[in-house]
């Protein structure tokens, strides 16, 4: 299989391609997931990396926020880490925490100990996406995966940091080990979201979530060649490429130029500014703040409203919200936030 011939058309590809629309899309970062009861329920009992294992779970949890809300692209239900786990690596993630690696990465002979990633290592994630494919018809579906430096820093840390010190001690202090572990984990991603589009995603979205506590100049030298390489193989693959971060207003340029066709912007810079740092040549992600889904319906409309009007002077929009979905978001919120879009004029 190749991208899915009938997602071609869709409102979210040519949004991402720079095309007129006929209505914003919109979709939602961890839109699936715990803000959603009918997710609890069938993930009861079930691990995350086990959920993510199984293809009939990972259809069904994927398909849940496109049933429920109609957004116009679903993203496929997995984690960053799971590619990790699936080539061997001894992790797990822990409720409420996130990411725990058992033997934190140090030294040149633990990078050199994690094995790339071939197909064969994931069956089951071909299985999910083909039968996601199926499902969502003239839906596309966001293959995802996690960018170098977010992943080194789980790996380096151990589990989730606020500082990422000990990453920047290992990428300041032994280059060697840091320009093989971004090595690794770019091959890494590179063979994972080539093995999503070649099973039929129609888009990628690489996730850079960490990036925003680098400077401009250790992004450039450190890490952006390495991002560069995976959206570059990504590109290889024909599907538009989505680049996203937290915190990134300083690079929100670099992220276009590392080979981005759409770059995601969070909730803190106004989104004409990302447009501007961004420029003509790449369309925009985003970029409502996820806690003003918490204010009164009329509140949240008007902003993402504003949102929409900004969103016309970039080359393409795709409404989204500044990051992730918070767990206890309403989901009737989400529903009328999708409504609002698809509704709002742009003629
Ligand atoms: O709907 C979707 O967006 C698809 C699913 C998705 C998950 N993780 C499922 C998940 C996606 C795209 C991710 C990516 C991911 N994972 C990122 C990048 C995106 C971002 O948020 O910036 C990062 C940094 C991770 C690492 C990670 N995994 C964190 C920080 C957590 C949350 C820890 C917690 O419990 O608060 C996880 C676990 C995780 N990944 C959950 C889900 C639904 C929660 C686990 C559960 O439901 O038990």
């Amino acid at each position: 299989m190749s991208p899915s011939p009938a997602a071609a058309d869709s409102v979210f590809l040519a949004a991402a391609r720079g095309e007129e629309v006929s209505h914003t899309p919109v979709w939602f970062m961890r839109q699936a997931g715990r803000s959603l009861p009918e997710y609890l329920k069938v993930r009861e009992g079930v691990a995350m990396l086990d959920s993510c294992m199984d293809p009939d779970l990972v259809v069904e949890i994927t398909m849940q926020p496109v049933r429920r809300y109609g957004v116009d692209a679903a993203i496929f239900f997995s984690d960053i880490v799971l590619p990790l786990k699936s080539v061997g690596v001894d992790l797990d993630i822990v409720p409420g925490v996130g990411p725990v690696i058992a033997e934190p990465v140090r030294t040149l002979a633990d990078v050199e100990r994690i094995p790339d990633l071939t197909p064969d290592q994931v069956p089951y994630i071909t299985q999910a996406v083909e039968g996601l494919v199926g499902e969502l018809g003239a839906t596309p579906l966001i293959g995802f995966a996690g960018a170098p430096f977010t992943v080194a820093s789980y790996l380096v840390e151990g589990g989730p940091s606020k500082d990422h010190a000990k990453t920047k001690a290992m990428m300041l202090g032994a280059p060697d080990v840091w320009d093989a572990l971004m090595r690794k984990i770019g091959q890494i991603a590179a063979a994972y979201l080539k093995v999503q589009v070649d099973a039929g995603a129609s888009a990628v979205q690489l996730f850079d979530s960490w990036a925003g506590a680098l400077t401009p100049q250790d992004y450039v030298e450190h890490v952006m060649p390495h991002s560069a390489r995976v959206l570059a193989a990504a590109g290889e693959l024909g599907v538009p490429r989505i680049h996203f971060g937290v915190g990134t207003t300083n690079l929100l340029t670099l992220m276009g130029e590392a080979g981005a066709d759409v770059v995601g912007i969070d909730w803190r810079t106004p989104l004409e500014r990302g447009i501007e740092l961004v420029g003509p040549e790449r369309a925009v992600q985003g970029n409502l703040d996820p806690a003003l889904v918490f204010a009164p319906t009329e509140v949240m409309t008007a902003r993402a409203g504003a949102i929409i009007e900004a969103g016309r002077k970039a080359k393409g929009h795709i409404f989204n919200l500044g990051h992730g979905v918070i767990p206890s978001t309403d989901p009737d919120q989400l529903k009328k936030l999708t409504d609002f879009v698809h509704e709002y004029p742009l003629g």
